[in-house]
């Protein structure tokens, strides 16, 4: 499928963990490793696409080709993401933080000795993915999210799909004895309005490849 080109086409990547602070030396964060959506956006920016990532926190070097902006909270990845559209195809990979911390200590919290722990107060985050798929006539015109779960995987990217407003969801099965988090393989279940595809065990460089030729089909950018 050497044929398969993203030429002409402009892709919008969500990669990593957000972080999102408590105070200016402690954050929330989460495992995200960021290989899968860095390979994602390594993959299309390869097959011609003009290529953003936007990307939290991670030890991967920017992948070649294409415009990285790092960012480390869920309010900023936002920001980012709306300010790369318009564009084709977005693919939304990033673990976003569910929950900020509601008011970051503008100071480093101090111990006390009195035993106290102080309590924090969680607030909720933007969905980027969510708010990608209802950005009207900015909306990018494929909108692919992941669903990270442990069980009923179709079922509950089929529900996700609807509840985000998406196009196609990438479930994939994130139970720890698959070592999915930070590990180099991925099994995928593609989901769309329509149907859903069982992808072999791939690593994750292959599973980007494999989204870029079905970003580049539905676009009619194959010539077998
Ligand atoms: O709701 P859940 O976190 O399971 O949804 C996963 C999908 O939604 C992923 O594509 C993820 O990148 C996206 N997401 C997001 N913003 C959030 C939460 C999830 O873009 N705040």
């Amino acid at each position: 499928l050497a044929d398969a080109t993203l030429k002409g086409l402009k892709a919008l990547v969500t990669s990593g963990p957000t972080f999102e602070p408590i105070d200016p030396v402690r954050y929330i964060a989460n495992r995200s490793s960021g290989k899968q959506g860095h390979a994602i956006a390594a993959a299309l920016a390869r097959m011609g696409a003009e290529t953003t990532l936007v990307s939290g926190p991670t030890r991967l070097p920017d992948p070649p080709g294409v415009t990285t902006r790092h960012i480390e909270t869920a309010a900023e990845m936002l920001a980012a993401c709306e300010a790369a559209l318009p564009v084709d195809v977005g693919v939304f990979a990033a673990a976003v933080a569910d929950w900020k911390v509601a008011r970051p200590a503008n100071q480093k919290i101090k111990k006390d000795d009195s035993g106290r722990t102080p309590a924090l107060e969680l607030a909720a985050n933007p969905d980027i993915l969510q708010s990608m798929s209802h950005a009207g006539a900015r909306r990018p015109k494929l909108v692919i999210g992941f669903a990270a779960e442990t069980e009923n995987l179709i079922a509950f990217a089929k529900a996700k799909l609807e509840k985000k407003g998406c196009d196609w969801i990438l479930a994939n099965d994130v139970s720890p004895d698959r070592g999915t988090f930070g590990g180099d393989r991925n099994t995928i279940h593609l989901v769309t309005q329509a149907n859903s595809e069982d992808w072999p065990d791939l690593s994750k460089l292959e599973v980007a490849d494999r989204l870029g030729r079905r970003i580049a089909a539905h676009f009619g950018r194959v010539h077998a």
